[in-house]
């Protein structure tokens, strides 16, 4: 007898794409005659009971929409082994037999716990704007964050360049240089500092120096939240260099914004991945995408750190510097 009730949510830090994931998960399950139940608050909902069934109509035009209809949370209860207990009873008594569970890695821990403990099929579907899950090219909101970011630094350029001041920008990434790296690239800024390489301040204010020598005036440096407080970069850069200086926080903006072609076409295609998966038995898996090709590992690999090489990136943006 084939699975005839599954559950969605999303949890953790939103990312924009995952409404896209839940109408494909919800579209994908009906259209297969599996019932879906929308868990409110991620895990929260969970252990609460905070659920409801989801149909076709439900999960009508948020495909461009940002956040998560389903809302979002970081459970400290799901992490302890009574919280899941709790989820599990929720789970038998709401007669769902397996998870789709779309977020980051501290979403795909609590899933590879509950199914190993209780036996519940999960299946992971990378949605963060982080990008920084183990196992996939991309995760689902990454691609709308570098666009947003990227935005606001341009607009930054155009007042940096008029006043001739070095601006400092903080963008996120807690444990991962992936926006800060692709939004200089993509820029143009003249320096990045990411969590996963070492970078002098000192030698940053040797290159402002040089190149205000040589008549540059303004300049960009991006700066991964998880590296660095961008206040401190820039009164260290102030004071060695003595041009002025000024810091812009892109902060949670990064997290909104209406998701975008390749991140909407991601979660589309991952998220009817995960009710196939749930469908043909499996449970115990993360998704993900590798070379443009849906891929599926166990949870247990997807947690594992993921370890970009950045140097290359880097090295082109102290290149075209
Ligand atoms: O979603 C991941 C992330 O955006 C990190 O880059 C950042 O450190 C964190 O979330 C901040 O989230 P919050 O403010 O919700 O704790």
């Amino acid at each position: 007898m084939g699975i005839k009730r599954i559950g969605v949510l999303t949890s953790g830090g939103d990312a924009p794409g995952m409404n896209a994931a839940i109408r494909s998960v919800v579209r994908t399950a009906n259209f297969h005659g599996i019932e879906v139940m929308g868990i409110f608050k991620g895990f929260e909902g969970l252990i609460n009971g905070k659920m409801k069934i989801l149909n076709h109509r439900s999960v009508s035009n948020i495909i461009n929409k940002g956040g998560t209809i389903l809302k979002t949370a970081r459970s400290i209860k799901f992490t302890t082994v009574e919280g899941r207990k709790r989820a599990y009873g929720v789970v038998k008594k709401r007669k769902i037999g397996g998870l789709v569970l779309i977020g980051g890695n501290g979403t795909y821990r609590g899933g590879l716990a509950f199914h190993k403990e209780w036996g519940i099929p999960c299946i992971g579907v990378p949605g963060s704007i982080d990008n920084d899950i183990n196992h996939t090219d991309f995760t689902i909101g990454a691609d709308t964050a570098v666009n947003t970011a990227l935005e606001a630094i341009d607009k930054i350029k155009d007042t940096a360049t008029s006043m001739e001041r070095i601006f400092v920008i903080e963008v996120m990434g807690r444990n991962s240089g992936y926006i800060a790296v692709n939004v200089a690239l993509g820029s143009g800024a003249e320096n990045v500092l990411i969590p996963e390489k070492r970078t002098e301040i000192k030698q940053i204010c040797r290159d402002i120096l040089k190149g205000n020598r040589k008549g540059k005036v303004s300049w960009i440096v991006v700066v991964a939240e998880g590296k660095a407080k961008a206040y401190e970069v820039a009164a260290g850069i102030g004071l060695t260099t003595g041009l002025e200086t000024r810091v812009v926080s892109i902060g949670h903006i990064q997290r909104g914004g209406s998701p975008t072609a390749a991140d909407r076409i991601l979660a589309t295609r991952l998220g009817e991945k995960a009710v196939d998966l749930l469908k043909s038995g499996q449970g115990g898996k993360a998704i993900g995408i590798i070379r443009n090709k849906i891929s599926v590992v166990d949870l247990s690999k997807a947690i594992e750190e993921k370890r970009e090489d950045v140097n290359a990136l880097c090295r082109l943006i102290d290149i075209l510097a």
